[in-house]
């Protein structure tokens, strides 16, 4: 069938991923809020990750899960994964599926360009999405929204697109291939097939289901409405024949698996449903929560405020600073008071930074028990703390000077990519 034998709806219903509508005090995650519900003291207080799970209508990773993932990658699930912080996902078990069949599916991931440079909250879903990368050896697709960027703030749209190649370096510089990747900006791709798909999209979606999806009111501007239709677009194979060809019939078949924050949820919820109606292969998604700030669980990073959070372009000596001054404890008041009743390390930033880059699970654990009992001192925790971020900071910061305008143009160029996964899947 074709998709112009389907005629858009105007009721408002999206019928299988349906979330639960939250009320105002909760907490509020969506593309443009992360906040967690206020308590009666009135602070901010730790989001609460799994709840979303079921206001979204997602499913939570479990054991299960990531013992499936185990035997048919044959990869140790990722320390996201093992800890929680990757920690829920829609149809990741279809496709395993595929893997497993050897039949195709690719990866999808995005970020809205912006002057601000990166800090280390936002390296987490792309840190992810590298590994899973190498695991699956299937092609990824990496969306620069410009476009967002200018409909959702008060730039320019020259002043956007001119951050465009710096955060493509950026995102690069957490150590992507361009022989596998295709990474695009929105005001460049626009046109051809992907732009089909995006009026495909667009015919799909009324009014009402996005206002629903997204809270825009009658006085949003229109171009906030139809850029999921965009961002949606980019889950489908046909958005892309240079890569997989341009015989529709198969390539709307071929489902995206989109490693993304949990509050970049609202597209894809919409994008499947209209999946569904085109007929095309609906996307999956795997969810990663949020690095909290240094001011500790509730708070936020803020790419405008330097003390909100450790940069990658940050030296040694601003992010011990910035650990040693900002980073809330979880530890005593006095040495004496720690080694008496223990820390905290549920609430300890530097623990919970830990907790995201330290590979080695028995060392956490060590130092989980060892803070937790007294034995080791708040001090004692933020330099490891310390020496992790460096490391993980001075590494990017020389793979970010090594990425010159040339291998900018390799990932942007419209070529054919080189995945054992796509291979595999074209010989079919
Ligand atoms: N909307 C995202 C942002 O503001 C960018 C984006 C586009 C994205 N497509 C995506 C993020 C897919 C994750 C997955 O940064």
């Amino acid at each position: 069938m074709v998709d112009s034998d389907l005629q858009p709806t105007d009721t408002a219903v999206i019928i299988t991923d349906a979330p639960i509508e939250c009320n105002a005090k909760q907490q509020k995650i969506d593309p443009w809020n992360v906040a967690g519900e206020v308590g009666a003291d009135g602070k901010v207080k730790a989001i609460d990750y799994f709840k979303l799970v079921d206001e979204f209508g997602t499913k939570r990773i479990t054991k299960e899960d990531l013992e499936r993932f185990e035997k048919v990658t044959g990869h140790k699930p990722h320390r996201f994964m093992r800890r929680g912080i990757v920690f829920s996902h829609r149809d990741l078990n279809l496709i395993l599926d595929r893997y497993e069949k050897g039949e195709p599916f690719f990866m999808y991931t995005g970020r809205g360009p912006s002057s601000d440079s990166m800090h280390i909250g936002h390296t987490v879903p792309f840190e992810f999405t590298k590994w899973l990368h190498n695991v699956l050896d299937v092609p990824l697709i990496i969306m620069l929204t410009d476009d967002e960027k200018y409909l959702f703030g008060k730039k320019t749209i020259e002043e956007v697109q001119s951050y465009t190649a710096g955060n493509a370096k950026d995102i690069i510089a957490v150590g992507f291939d361009p022989k596998k990747t295709f990474m695009f900006s929105d005001f460049d791709f626009m046109g051809g097939a992907f732009y089909q798909n995006t009026t495909r999209m667009a015919k799909h979606m009324t009014l009402n289901v996005v206002q629903a999806v997204f809270g825009f009111d009658n006085s949003s501007n229109v171009g906030k409405f139809h850029f999921a239709a965009i961002q949606g677009a980019t889950s489908f194979a046909s958005s892309f024949p240079h890569i997989f060809g341009d015989d529709a019939s198969k390539t709307n078949l071929i489902p995206s698996l989109i490693p993304c924050a949990i509050d970049q949820d609202p597209y894809f919820r919409l994008t499947r449903d209209v999946a569904s109606r085109l007929h095309f292969a609906k996307p999956s998604l795997i969810h990663a929560r949020f690095l909290d700030a240094l001011q500790g669980p509730g708070s936020k990073m803020s790419a405008s405020d330097d003390k909100s959070a450790v940069f990658m372009k940050d030296t040694p000596g601003q992010i011990k600073k910035k650990i040693n001054s900002f980073a809330f404890s979880g530890g005593q008041e006095t040495v004496t008071l720690q080694r008496e009743l223990g820390g905290n390390p549920d609430v300890d930033v530097a623990f919970q930074y830990l907790n995201f880059f330290m590979e080695d699970d028995k060392e956490l654990e060590r130092i989980r028990a060892a803070y937790k009992k007294g034995e080791m001192l708040t001090g004692e925790l933020k330099a490891i703390c310390i020496q992790y971020l460096t490391d993980y900071c001075v590494g990017f910061q020389e793979r970010r000077a090594a990425v010159t305008d040339e291998v900018v143009k390799d990932f942007f160029a419209t070529k054919p990519l080189e995945c054992r996964g796509l291979t595999m899947a074209m010989k079919r």
